[in-house]
């Protein structure tokens, strides 16, 4: 039995250490750009093997649902997406009853007519408004945007979706804000024309989490996070097992090295 050498042994860890601490990086956020305050939050999901809390998914749903959905689509969800592995995981009952809840647009029928139908669990989430001009015409001229994909449109978007929430401050006083406009601080120029869509005790919760303005934030960044990546867990599962076969392949790399130059005088 040789030993290793000391030397090459603080190699070994080096290069381990560095690896880790890459592995830390990559999931870190980088800094805020211009005056936007964009609050960086401690997410579940987030780093190399992050996963969702289900329970978080299943009120930021609540969330969305009770209040965003009122002015916001979500078209690239379907209701079954709700009940699949990785996501809010919501019994195939449930989702088939919050499918139902939904009118969903068919047809034609037989006399050539469209006709609305309650939704079924392959159906997409239906939008709350027909098209672009009468959602601009519901809301002060602003449209406001599908959320199906912003979490990922937007930089850093959970912390962004967190920030812009929780960010309806009080109005500095040199500041004279558009009509219908409203002061945050997390969006781009502090103007935004959306009214703040949430405060405290807006939505109920069922499962003991305080309904605050704060976890109503939070909850509703992770389900749109979700939304925008829906095979984010499988993604993070197998770089974790493509780790562990990278650890044991180099792990046996080095026993066969030692097979090979065992024989051999140095
Ligand atoms: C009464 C209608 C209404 C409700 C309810 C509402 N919004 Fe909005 N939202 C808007 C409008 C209008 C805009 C466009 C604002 C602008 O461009 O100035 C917008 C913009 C946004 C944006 C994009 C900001 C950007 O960077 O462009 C996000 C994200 C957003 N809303 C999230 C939400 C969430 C999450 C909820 C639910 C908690 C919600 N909204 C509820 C009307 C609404």
């Amino acid at each position: 039995m040789r030993n290793i050498a000391s030397p090459k042994r603080k190699l070994l860890l080096a290069v381990a250490a560095a690896v880790l601490y890459a592995a830390s990086v990559a999931g870190t956020p980088a800094k805020a750009a211009g005056e936007q305050t964009i609050e960086t939050q401690k997410w579940s999901f987030s780093g190399p093997f992050g996963m969702f809390d289900r329970g978080q998914l299943q009120r930021g749903f609540k969330v969305y649902k009770e209040v965003c959905a009122a002015c916001h689509g979500l078209r690239l969800l379907r209701f079954r997406n709700l009940g699949e592995p990785g996501g809010p995981e919501f019994s195939s009952a449930a989702v088939k009853a919050l499918a139902a809840e939904a009118e969903v647009q068919d047809g034609p029928d037989d006399e050539g007519e469209m006709f609305t139908r309650p939704g079924r669990p392959s159906d997409a989430f239906v939008s709350p408004f027909a098209n672009k001009n009468a959602a601009r015409a519901a809301n002060n001229g602003a449209y406001p945007p599908d959320l199906s994909v912003m979490a990922k449109a937007r930089a850093r978007g959970p912390d962004y979706i967190y920030s812009l929430m929780a960010g309806y401050k009080e109005t500095p006083d040199d500041l004279e804000l558009a009509e219908g406009m409203s002061y945050n601080t997390a969006f781009p120029g502090h103007q935004i024309a959306m009214a703040a869509p949430l405060d405290d005790d807006a939505v109920e919760y069922t499962d003991g989490t305080a309904p605050t303005l704060e976890n109503y934030s939070k909850d509703i960044s992770a389900f749109l996070m979700w939304a925008a990546e829906p095979k984010l867990e499988e993604r993070h599962k197998l770089g974790f097992r493509f780790m562990i076969y990278l650890i044991i392949l180099a792990g046996l790399l080095y026993l066969v090295k030692r097979r090979v130059w065992a024989g051999l005088k140095h």
